[in-house]
């Protein structure tokens, strides 16, 4: 469950374990789990597995989007919305990834918010525009309380809304295949990197669509620092730490190690970024294993090596959430309360917040 579903805000121990509960409590309710789907082997054939939900719902670009419209033409779906600051970002990176991937294949992209309360069809086309704006293939749709419910029960997904938490709405964070029938031929966790390239080839297999040959020469920093989307969160210091001055600096881990940024520490975090976390970044980073050739890696390195330094996010102090007892950088942003005469406290989430405002003495005692 754990790898499938989003626990969307919270990586604190104590706070995720009552969600998880809580996403027990609502997949039950489901006859079948998406997670039964995608645990189901890749093969390069991918079987029939049961018939997609009927939806209607319009297009960033203010088009009615139905699975009518889309007969004749598979599609890749996942479930994500705009405001999301923890897994969204992740997934959206790995769904552009795979767009570039698939150059000129014919196959849509469809991103069904799950937040049809705020996620407009302006707020989606901002979004879309932020990660992948020369896209003509991705819908991202602009679903209805009603309508929503009905695609996550037919795509078996959970898609609930939390009652707090630095995220709004907890859903499923996989990748769903439909062919040109309206059948879903595959689940993909995106979390394992050998579903996510079977997904990909699976593409091509439903178009005839051949592998394409190994790009002839290697990529620049340059080119792929923005072709792989590390813009979109390094950019964005809410989300991901600037890499500017990177190289020699002094970084502060999850496990509270303090480590010197080599070459070697910069590799690593591209190749395998849950190797050692930076501390405060509840976001997780794609790793770009097998996507790079080994001199695109080194390619990469010296771009992220000549940055001109921006924010000095090393200066930043970190707190301690006193309810899940992560660590939460204290920037002018951060969820705060200032108790009388005390100093301020700073949470990870606004769940661990009303937690504490629920009863302050128990945590600061
Ligand atoms: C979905 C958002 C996202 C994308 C896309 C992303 N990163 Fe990251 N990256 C993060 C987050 C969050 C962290 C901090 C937590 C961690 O260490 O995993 C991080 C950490 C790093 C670090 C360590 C930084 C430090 O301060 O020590 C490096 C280096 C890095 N990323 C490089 C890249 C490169 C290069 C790319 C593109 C090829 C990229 N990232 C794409 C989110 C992202």
């Amino acid at each position: 469950m754990k790898q499938l579903l989003v626990i969307l805000g919270v990586l604190g121990i104590s706070a995720s374990f009552i969600i998880l509960l809580s996403v027990k409590q609502v997949t039950r309710q489901q006859d079948s789990d998406v997670e039964d789907f995608a645990h189901l082997p890749k093969s390069d054939s991918p079987p029939a597995l049961f018939n997609s939900p009927d939806f209607s719902f319009k297009s960033q670009h203010g088009e009615v989007v139905s699975k009518a419209s889309l007969t004749g033409q598979p599609y890749v779906a996942n479930f994500i919305f705009t405001t999301c600051r923890t897994v969204c970002p992740l997934l959206t990176s790995k769904m552009v990834r795979l767009q570039r991937e698939l150059p000129g294949v014919p196959v849509r992209f469809l991103s069904f918010s799950v937040d049809p309360e705020h996620d407009t069809v302006e707020a989606l086309a901002a979004y879309a525009k932020q990660w992948n704006p020369d896209e003509q293939r991705w819908w991202l749709l602009e679903t209805t309380t009603p309508g929503l419910a009905e695609v996550a029960k037919g795509f078996h997904i959970t898609a609930e809304r939390t009652d707090g938490g630095l995220d709004a709405v907890m859903h499923s964070a996989v990748f769903v295949l439909v062919d040109q029938y309206g059948v879903v031929r595959g689940v993909y966790d995106s979390e394992r990197s050998e579903d996510f390239k079977a997904l990909a080839r699976n593409v091509r297999t439903l178009v005839g669509s051949p592998a394409p040959a190994p790009a002839p020469t290697a990529r620049s920093g340059e080119v792929l620092f923005h072709e792989l989307s590390c813009a979109n969160c390094h950019e964005h210091p809410e989300l991901a730490p600037p890499l500017g001055g990177l190289l020699g600096s002094r970084r502060e881990l999850e496990t509270r190690l303090l480590v010197t940024a080599d070459e070697a520490y910069v590799k690593e975090s591209i190749l395998a970024p849950v190797a050692k976390r930076v501390a405060g970044y509840p976001l997780m980073m794609p790793s770009y294993d097998g996507h790079l050739t080994a001199e695109e890696l080194n390619n990469l390195v010296k771009y992220i090596a000549a940055l001109p330094h921006p924010v000095q996010m090393a200066d930043v102090p970190i707190a301690i959430d006193p309810v899940c007892h992560m660590k939460v950088r204290v920037t002018e942003d951060a969820l705060h309360v200032q108790l009388d005469g005390g100093a301020p406290k700073y949470f990870c989430s606004a769940w661990c917040k009303a937690r504490f405002a629920e009863n302050p003495d128990a945590y600061t005692r």
